[in-house]
């Protein structure tokens, strides 16, 4: 029996998710979502996709999580979506009771699943869905750290003219203006770029990338980026999968390590079949941990907006 996935919420990230979950061919997916007929339309269409892109996995869609069940992994993008002038946190309350009657369905069916929470903000809703869940930290975890490392990439690529496979990007804390890059940490070709580029080109491109959701936010009018944040989950997906054991920023619940305690933010991680299987604690600063702190206690604040902690 193949492996199955189910992405909840056929919108914008949900769709692309499934449809590169769906290429990989190794697995079944499912598409869930309120709005009658969305998730059968586009579920349908990508399926059609199969004998082009060479494919024959199924892809189909739902109103319903009974045709979830048993899934292995659950991505979670259902909810609503930044418009201009809006912040992730903004999306707060109307997401929290989105999130927590999607998890609850989705543990009743799947008990024994692996979620992937992408929907915004980000680290609440992923502590939200891993206190509702009621599952092993380990099988709860939230996307960000994925895309904002592939946009910071992005960046210093384009910045030196080298190939982005050259450049690892490290990426801690909340999916937010408090996020921290880390360019001690960041290379290309193993050299860290604090060796190759100035600090002021670094600054910029620091500023651009926690900025990167807003800046397509505002040139889309309607709606946040979704090509680089699907393939970001299905990256994790393909990870957990087929038990890579790579090391991903992923939001996790962190239990001591930097200094934190109950708290889900974004740090390295090894994903493997069995989920989050080690948290890497790197050294840091003191400037770098205060700025990890302050990212922390941002998400500390959203936490206590909705009684979590
Ligand atoms: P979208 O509006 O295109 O899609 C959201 C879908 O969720 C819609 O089809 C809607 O019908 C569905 N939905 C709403 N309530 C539902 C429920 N109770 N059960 C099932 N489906 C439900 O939005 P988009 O662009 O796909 O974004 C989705 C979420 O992901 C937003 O919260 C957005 O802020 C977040 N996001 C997070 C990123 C990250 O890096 N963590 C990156 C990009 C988006
Ligand atoms: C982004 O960073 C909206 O969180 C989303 O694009």
């Amino acid at each position: 029996m193949r492996p199955k996935v189910t992405v909840v919420g056929a919108g914008n990230v949900g769709a692309t998710c499934a449809e590169r979950v769906a290429e990989k061919g190794y697995a079944d997916v499912v598409l869930v979502d309120i709005v009658e007929g969305l998730p059968q339309g586009k579920a349908l269409d990508l399926l059609q996709s199969g004998p082009i892109v060479g494919f024959d996995t199924s892809v189909t869609g739902s109103n319903s999580y009974e045709a979830t069940d048993h899934s292995d992994i659950v991505v979670i993008t259902s909810g609503v979506a930044r418009k201009p002038g809006m912040s992730r946190d903004d999306l707060l309350l109307t997401n929290k009771k989105i999130v927590q009657a999607v998890t609850e369905s989705v543990v009743r069916v799947s008990p024994d699943c692996i979620i992937i929470v992408v929907t915004n903000p980000l680290d609440a809703m992923t502590q939200l869905a891993l206190h509702a869940s009621r599952f092993p930290k380990h099988r709860v975890m939230g996307q960000s750290g994925v895309l904002d490392s592939a946009r910071f990439r992005t960046f210093v690529a384009a910045e030196m003219g080298v190939s982005v496979h050259d450049v690892y990007a490290c990426v801690l804390g909340g999916h937010g203006d408090t996020m921290v890059l880390l360019p001690r940490y960041s290379t290309v070709g193993g050299v860290p770029i604090t060796e190759l580029l100035p600090k002021s080109t670094i600054d910029r491109l620091v500023a651009r990338t926690v900025n990167g959701g807003g800046e397509i936010v505002a040139l889309l009018k309607t709606g946040s980026a979704f090509y680089a944040p699907g393939a970001a989950a299905a990256q994790m997906v393909d990870a957990m999968l087929m038990d890579r054991k790579k090391i991903l920023p992923c939001a996790t619940l962190l239990e001591g390590e930097y200094g934190m305690t109950g708290l889900v933010v974004g740090v390295p991680v090894r994903l493997g079949r069995k989920g989050v299987e080690q948290v890497i604690e790197l050294k840091l600063t003191a400037e770098e941990s205060a700025a990890l702190r302050r990212s922390g206690d941002a998400v500390k604040e959203l936490l206590s907006v909705m009684k979590l902690n």
